[in-house]
Order: C-alpha cells, then sequence, then structure tokens
C-alpha cells in the first residue's frame, strides 16, 4: 500500500511520469528538466537514496526496483503514464560487484517492462550505452549495426536490456525508446561511478585549485556528452511519434569526443594553474574497448537528434557554474 503526504491533482494531467534512480547524475537533471516542462506535481522521482533537493520541490518516493510490487503500487497510485528509468550500476562501480549489478540492471529493467504492459504505461525510456561495444567494434564513427561484444557487465546487462526493449515492444507493444549515451558531463550532480565520470571529477579538482590524477590514460579518446543534450536526447526521442522510432534496441546518440589530455587543456584555457598527472588504472582497459565517436546518423534521421553543445562552451559554462556554486559555499 503507498501512503503518501503528498497531494497529487486528482485529474492527474496527461502527463503523469515517473523517474526510477532520480538521485543520479542523470536523474536530478532530467526530473529537473521534466518539472520545468510539466510542472513540479506531474514527476515523481522515486530512488533508493534521498535527495533533499528533488523532495522540496515535488513528489518522493523511496523505490527500489527490484520491487516490483512497490513499483505497481506507485505506478497505480500516481497514475502514471511515462516512466524514465535510470537506475543501474555504472561500468567500473559494476566491476566491483558482479553479481548486483547483473541482478539490479537486468530484474530492474524486466520489472520495469512487465509492470508497464501489466499497467498500460504508455511510455518507457531507458538508456543503454557506448558500453554495448567491444574491441572488434570500428572505433572511429563507430555504426549503429554492428556486432556487440561488451567486456563489463554494464555492456552486458545493456545488450541484453536493448534485446528484452525490443522484444517487450515486438510481442506486447511497450513503446520502450532506448538510446545508446556516450559519457554523460554535469555540474549539478555527483557522478556515479562510471569509466568516463574521470571528466567530473577532473572539473571538481581544477574548481578546488587541486591537482587531478587522471584514471584514463592521456591519449584515450571517448565520446561524451554535455548534460544539457543529454537531457534534449531523451525528451527528444519521448517525444516523437511512435512510428518514427524505426529502431527499439538502442539509437547512436553522439556530440562530442575528446581525450584526458585535450579536456585538461580547454581547463588550462580558463584556469592556467591546473595540473593533471595520468595514472591508468581499470578504467582505462574499460575505455580502451570503447568507441572513439558514434555514427548516429539514425537517431538525427529517424527522429531528429541534434546535439547543441561542444567541448569549448561545456568546459566554460561548468566552470562558471561550479566556480559560483563553491564561491558561495565558501561565504555561507
Ligand atoms: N558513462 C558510462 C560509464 O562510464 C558509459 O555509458 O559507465
Amino acid at each position: 500500500m503507498v501512503t503518501t503526504n503528498k497531494t497529487f491533482p486528482e485529474s492527474a494531467s496527461p502527463k503523469t511520469i515517473l523517474v526510477t534512480g532520480a538521485s543520479g547524475q542523470l536523474g536530478v537533471e532530467l526530473v529537473y528538466n521534466l518539472r520545468q516542462k510539466y510542472g513540479s506535481n506531474q514527476v515523481l522521482a522515486t530512488d533508493i537514496g534521498e535527495n533533499t533537493l528533488l523532495k522540496e520541490k515535488g513528489p518522493f518516493e523511496w523505490l527500489d526496483v527490484l520491487d516490483k510490487k512497490r513499483l505497481s503500487e506507485l505506478i497505480s497510485h500516481y497514475q502514471i503514464v511515462e516512466i524514465y528509468h535510470l537506475a543501474a550500476i555504472l561500468s567500473a562501480n559494476g566491476e566491483k560487484n558482479i553479481s548486483l549489478a547483473w541482478r539490479l540492471n537486468m530484474n530492474g529493467l524486466l520489472n520495469v517492462l512487465e509492470t508497464a504492459r501489466e499497467l498500460q504505461v504508455q511510455r518507457v525510456f531507458w538508456p543503454s550505452t557506448i558500453a554495448v561495444f567491444g574491441p572488434d567494434a570500428p572505433r572511429k564513427n563507430t555504426p549503429q549495426d554492428v556486432p556487440l561484444h561488451p567486456t563489463t557487465v554494464y555492456g552486458i546487462s545493456k545488450v541484453a536490456g536493448e534485446h528484452w526493449c525490443a522484444y517487450y515492444n515486438r510481442r506486447f507493444g511497450v513503446d520502450v525508446r532506448s538510446i545508446r549515451y556516450p559519457g554523460l558531463i554535469g555540474y549539478r550532480s555527483q557522478p556515479g561511478g562510471g569509466t568516463t565520470d574521470y571528466a567530473v571529477d577532473l572539473f571538481y579538482s581544477a574548481i578546488k585549485g587541486k591537482p587531478f590524477v587522471s584514471p584514463v590514460d592521456r591519449n584515450t579518446r571517448l565520446p561524451m556528452m554535455y548534460m544539457d543534450d543529454a537531457v534534449k536526447a531523451a525528451y527528444d526521442i519521448m517525444n516523437a511519434d511512435s512510428d518514427q522510432i524505426r529502431i527499439r534496441t538502442g539509437y547512436n546518440v553522439g556530440a562530442m569526443s575528446f581525450t584526458p589530455k585535450e579536456l585538461a587543456d580547454a581547463v588550462k584555457q580558463i584556469i592556467p594553474s591546473f595540473e593533471i598527472q595520468y595514472v591508468p588504472d581499470e578504467r582505462d582497459q574499460i575505455a580502451a574497448n570503447w568507441p572513439d565517436s558514434l555514427d548516429d546518423s539514425a537517431a538525427r534521421e529517424d527522429w531528429g537528434w541534434n546535439p547543441k553543445f561542444g567541448l569549448e562552451f561545456m568546459v566554460s559554462d561548468i566552470i562558471a557554474n561550479l566556480s559560483d556554486v563553491f564561491s558561495s559555499s565558501r561565504e555561507n
């Protein structure tokens, strides 16, 4: 039984949205933006960890996505019509606990797909990743359709998940949509155990005036995306007409690509005293099997994907915003 002291409108609007993993790196940003668009009360944030900001600004409920009963109760209670299912364990953390990563990533998705089928949720968004690719995929401009031989549990769970999404769509008509995100970089929330998160950590060191030790080698190039583009990609694919979504596994989406050295050089343009050292660890091994860049022409053609932000803008925007955050926290 769901008990809540939040009042939700009696006649819920046709866009009543559930976000799982809402306290995570993408979740915090997505909830913020969806609430701006649809109204605070329309977007139910859920997670196993609380986030004060999410809770203050709209409905928040505790939800472990492995608990299918509670998931169903929340969907019914809040009259949910769309789900953004983000709860997952990312690549680097997944290698530290492979059975939990498999269980959470796989069973969480199956619970969402099955509940969406049972309760006729209109649309589901589920992020896939560049981690679906392995060492035998072409590295540059990696095509949409290549053999997928992932080298991490996270990647294996996402390849399997892509096929479960296509299966639920084909067999039961569940309107689930997915994109293969590159590394996501934002400043409003802390990164969550991914290989590409070195890029976020680098900014925090730079702002604090500390040297950064990069776990990814200087010339390891990875596809990346600024958080505002990541939110836009999710929003755009979820709001495309159903017949525009020809691919029901996961769409490649690209935005920019850089190496740790190129990122550090861009940061040094603004913070000349910034220092970086390279001490590659297992995250560099993971990154070595991922693409440099992605061919995202299918996403562009099918539902109009069009990223807005490149490296230079992202670096100056993050530094400006993080500097404000740190200077106001020093003043308080
Ligand atoms: N950002 C993810 C990770 O590094 C890849 O999609 O795990």
